[in-house]
């Protein structure tokens, strides 16, 4: 079934086809943390313009802390939704103080700092400490609910909820697979399974898509009910 080679197949896919050498593809905490919440609302191609500078006025999470919010803001200027800023230094500083300067690693721990929401969280906890955690933001939505053909509206709970279920499934269970897999299911939605005009014919999944086999990329994931 599609299910048991959703996995094999993303990594394979990305390890040929998917995003490298970027600067926040490193084990460190705080550059991974920084990167996720600059990536929540802002494009990878307009990311790489802010975050250098960034992590050169602020090279770690200590010297963040310590910094005034007002020079935090100046750094994001140009960014948009100025709460993540604003969130940024303050989980900085609880990192700092309730956290005794360390990065949390456990993913229900990094989702108690403000900003960070549990698909955040996961990705954090796969990406900087290899954890088997789960994500699940708007891309992943629209890549699960197109190749599982998913019906329903997926901000609703239960569908969300079912969402979840099936991410959590395929996720793979090999530590060595949680980095490609978890960056493969970002860059699929990313570049291959666009809101508009996805590339069908570059996808992995093509063969075993509800959606593209059925002729209903457009109509999937569905629309908020009026
Ligand atoms: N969007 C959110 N996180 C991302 C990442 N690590 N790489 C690419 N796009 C992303």
């Amino acid at each position: 079934t599609l299910e048991t080679l959703f996995g094999s197949r993303l990594v394979a896919w990305q390890r040929l086809y998917g995003r490298h050498g970027l600067p926040w593809q490193v084990s460190d905490a705080y550059r991974v943390w920084l990167s996720e919440i600059m990536l929540q609302q802002t494009q990878v191609s307009t990311v790489l313009g802010y975050y250098p500078r960034f992590l050169a006025r602020f090279p770690d999470l200590a010297t963040l802390a310590a910094a005034p919010v007002d020079d935090v803001l100046a750094l994001w200027s140009g960014l948009g939704y100025y709460t993540r800023a604003r969130n940024l230094h303050k989980a900085a500083q609880m990192v700092m103080h309730d956290f005794g300067g360390e990065f949390p690693q456990q993913r229900q721990d990094i989702e108690r700092l403000p900003g960070v929401g549990r698909s955040t969280a996961a990705a954090i906890a796969a990406f900087a400490f290899g954890r088997r955690e789960t994500i699940l933001d708007g891309n992943v939505k629209r890549v699960l609910t197109r190749c599982f053909g998913i019906e329903g509206y997926p901000g609703d709970k239960a569908v969300e909820a079912q969402l979840w279920q099936l991410a959590e499934r395929l996720t793979p269970a090999s530590r060595a697979d949680m980095v490609p897999y978890t960056q493969g299911l970002m860059d699929l939605g990313a570049t291959v399974c666009t809101r508009s005009k996805p590339a069908c014919t570059a996808c992995p999944m093509l063969d075993g898509c509800v959606a593209a086999n059925s002729g209903r990329t457009a109509e999937l994931p569905q629309r908020k009910p009026k």
